[in-house]
């Protein structure tokens, strides 16, 4: 029989986000928008004026004095453990006891009936404490000889040392690679309700509640079973609240328990910027031999790191780094070292690419180097390095590159850009013009897909089917805009053939699916979807049994369709056939399970597949710059960008856009600057700029390679999209790079910083023509 009509909202189809309508309008529910209990108060961060200190006390009597001031919790308030490090390191206090370790540090906290009280009694305190030397900087640390955070890593293979002195030309360099701040719309926030006994409820805005659940138990003592984190959607994560919240929620649950109310904890911008972490700016030493066609035989490269005072995520982020700092290129002997250096600012963590697009950069850089010696078109040295081809297909971690599109994907990029015609008329364009230069580059993306601790590629999900048909679905993973629920909730749909309006989305709680990982790493969809997708089958599978069994017929004869179930010849509503199985006691519930294959690491050996598979994308971006004062813009970019067989091109090519404007935004105008003191004082919008609608490139086309599928048996066969495409920002950097270049005729790589503010593109373009 063939289906005469078919379901809403099923796999590989566009469709809204699910709470798009509700994030315009005000109605979507995040955690401060919950109803607060009679009684319930506020708590505000204390936070230490110095970089470096021995702590020898605090006077917080003027603090306990403030009008509607209840209480304060200091480091003793702690029923448990002093410790919220995410890996165990104990090198994280929630409140430190003897030592200051950075400016803005939280050194105790005021809880108060308003919010408004204890923000303002925070600023009474009196801090004694004897200031030590810092240093704030990976150089600097290095210099005053700062211990690492963790243990670093180095990739190795082929013979290094004899390529480079066999090699006939070399060039080294440094860049420094700034760091970002997240910008989330809403920042942190925990809000937790105190139960019987040891019980606590924590809601709040997190990537990671089975973490910030494992941490609230650590801190108040109890096992987890005491403590429910639940996470309904957050306004924007984005690698900043993988780990960072696990302060917020100590604080809020520590004080719940404390004075036996609700209590919330909401900082200020400033103090979210100040007292979280960002994605950690590097300096970068690198080497790079080549021969004269500009194909590379060796390279080196030494990746120091800001990691701030503790570990936090440091270990994986340096790691990722190294596993990208190969890019899209075979290199044929390689060594690359991570150098995690401690230091006295806040403690870096996951952002947008997890230190991927600090490595990949580098590897454009080197490229950009080795084009402008041979006096070549970038894109072709791009090409002469691209994986491929007999013997030139391993990573330096001896991962194979088996998926590699690059060749197809590059050239239809590079023809529906018009790339090379464009670069003939912006180089004839920069001979005529004096005052504004031109520049395009064409950069492609690899991204390895997977969490590097293994143990991470995990999910579960929870499937209900009531018994009016209407269907529940809950998974581990997190909303933070970028569309996982809808994607899972498709899965849903189509393994059921139900409509996409049946099934209710619900928060995700520690209660429904336990030991979760952080929703990171672009993998929500692949892990989730596949756990979703598994629990579904359960069910389907006693469904079809008992449908078989109940009506006699073979159980190749039960079909799902079109929001019926068909049994031989006999047709019935999903509602009807659900009732029937309802009355006949099969269990209409599943736990699904997932975990991903095939991957494995070594780190002490630096070998194995970290990575399942691969995602790819190329950009191309052209900008024109303004040599007088350094200000550009972008007047085109062209993506085109593999997520495999999309389960929602929509959605994808949102996360596409955003994830580029997001990348753009690190290279060019979002710059972090700490002065002598260390004190941050980009710390709100008023000094930090990301990017607005209107930097957008002046024409913007974003098309997702729609004949890429995933070779692996990923969900659908559709490939992690979040990440990604955030380093196709690059393609802006070089531009200028060339625009820059074009003030001394394209004979030297302009020795250029990230984020190349305006301010940089200034002093770059003075250096090019003082030949410097
Ligand atoms: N998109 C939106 N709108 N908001 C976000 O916070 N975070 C990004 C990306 N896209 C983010 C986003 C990051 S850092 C990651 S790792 C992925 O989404 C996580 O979600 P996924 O695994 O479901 O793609
Ligand atoms: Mo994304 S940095 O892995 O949260």
């Amino acid at each position: 029989m063939k289906d005469t009509h078919s379901i809403t909202g099923a796999a590989h189809t566009d469709r809204n986000h699910d709470s798009a309508i509700k994030h315009v309008t005000g109605r979507a529910d995040y955690t401060d928008d919950i109803a607060q209990p009679e009684g319930t108060l506020h708590a505000y961060l204390g936070v230490s004026d110095v970089a470096h200190a021995t702590l020898n006390g605090m006077d917080l009597s003027a603090v306990l004095a403030y009008p509607g001031v209840v209480g304060v919790l200091t480091a003793e308030d702690i029923p448990g453990v002093n410790d919220i490090s995410p890996t165990g390191l104990n090198d994280e206090p929630v409140f430190p006891t003897d030592k200051i370790q950075f400016h803005g540090q939280p050194l105790f906290a005021v809880v108060a009936e308003t919010r408004d009280a204890a923000r303002r009694a925070a600023e009474l305190a009196r801090i004694d404490c004897a200031p030590l030397q810092h240093a704030l900087d990976p150089i600097a640390a290095q210099e005053a000889g700062y211990p690492h955070v963790t243990a670093p890593l180095k990739l190795e293979r082929g013979d290094v040392d004899t390529a480079f002195a066999g090699t006939a030309n070399r060039i080294t360099g440094r860049m420094a690679i700034g760091g970002q701040d997240h910008m989330y719309l809403e920042g942190h926030i925990a809000f937790a309700i105190p139960g019987e006994d040891d019980d606590v409820i924590v809601h709040c805005s997190t990537q990671h509640p089975s973490e910030a659940q494992h941490m609230v138990a650590h801190v108040l003592g109890v096992p987890s079973n005491a403590v429910v984190v639940n996470v309904r959607r957050m306004g924007g994560g984005f690698g900043g609240k993988e780990s960072q919240m696990n302060l917020f929620c100590a604080v809020a649950a520590i004080a719940a328990k404390k004075y036996g109310r609700a209590v919330k904890i909401r900082p200020d911008r400033d103090q979210d910027m100040t007292a979280t972490g960002k994605r950690h700016d590097f300096v970068v030493d690198y080497d790079v031999a080549f021969d004269d066609a500009g194909r590379i035989e060796a390279v080196g490269g030494t990746f120091a790191a800001r990691c701030g005072f503790s570990a936090d995520l440091s270990g994986p982020v340096t790691d990722r780094a190294l596993f990208h700092a190969d890019n899209a290129y075979f290199y044929p002997h390689v060594r690359l070292t991570s150098r995690p250096m401690k230091t006295n600012t806040v403690s870096n963590t996951a952002f947008r690419g997890f230190g991927g697009p600090q490595g990949v950069i580098v590897a454009e850089r080197m490229i950009e180097e080795i084009a402008y010696a041979t006096g070549q078109d970038p894109l072709d040295v791009r090409k002469a390095n691209f994986y491929g081809g007999e013997g030139r297909n391993l990573t330096p971690y001896h991962q194979e590159v088996d998926d590699n599109i690059f060749d197809r994907l590059v050239s239809e990029l590079e023809d529906s850009a018009a790339y090379r015609q464009r670069r003939k008329d912006i180089v004839a364009f920069n001979e005529t013009s004096p005052v504004l230069k031109k520049g395009i580059a064409l950069t492609p993306v690899k991204f390895g897909i997977s969490f590097t601790a293994t143990w991470y590629n995990q999910a579960g999900a929870l499937v209900h089917v009531y018994n009016d048909g209407s269907i529940h679905l809950n998974h581990g993973g997190t909303e933070m805009g970028q569309g996982l629920n809808t994607k899972v909730a498709q899965v849903v749909a189509e393994a059921f053939q139900v409509n996409f309006e049946r099934i209710k989305i619900t928060k995700t709680t520690t209660e429904k699916v336990p030991n979760t990982s952080a929703t990171a790493a672009s993998s929500g969809t692949d892990l989730n979807g596949m756990a979703a997708l598994n629990a579904v089958e359960q069910i389907k599978e006693r469904l079809v049994a008992f449908a078989a069994d109940h009506w006699g017929v073979a159980a190749e004869l039960v079909r799902f369709a079109a929001n019926q179930v068909h049994i031989g010849d006999l047709t019935l509503t999903f509602d009807a056939f659900i009732k029937q199985a309802y009355l006949a006691r099969v269990q209409l519930s599943a736990a699904g399970f997932y975990k991903t294959p095939k991957i494995h690491w070594d780190r002490e050996k630096g070998q194995g597949r970290p990575f399942y598979y691969y995602a790819y994308g190329a950009a191309c971006s052209e900008v024109t710059i303004d040599t007088l004062t350094g200000e550009y813009r972008v007047e085109r970019t062209d993506i085109l960008h593999d997520v495999g067989r999309s389960l929602n091109p929509a959605l994808d090519k949102g996360q596409v856009e955003g994830a580029f404007i997001q990348g753009m935004g690190w290279l060019t105008t979002e710059e972090l600057w700490w002065d002598d003191a260390g004190r941050l004082r980009t710390h709100a919008p008023s000094t930090y700029k990301i990017p607005l609608a209107s930097d957008r490139p002046r024409v913007f086309n974003v098309k997702l390679a729609d004949w890429s599928e995933n070779r692996e048996l990923t969900i659908k066969r559709s490939k992690a999209v979040g990440e990604p495409p955030f380093m196709l920002g690059i393609s802006v950097f070089e531009a200028l790079s060339m625009a820059v270049a074009s003030v001394a005729d394209y004979k030297r790589c302009p020795r250029l910083d990230a984020p190349a503010t305006p301010e940089r593109v200034l002093m770059a373009v003075a250096r090019m023509r003082d030949g410097g």
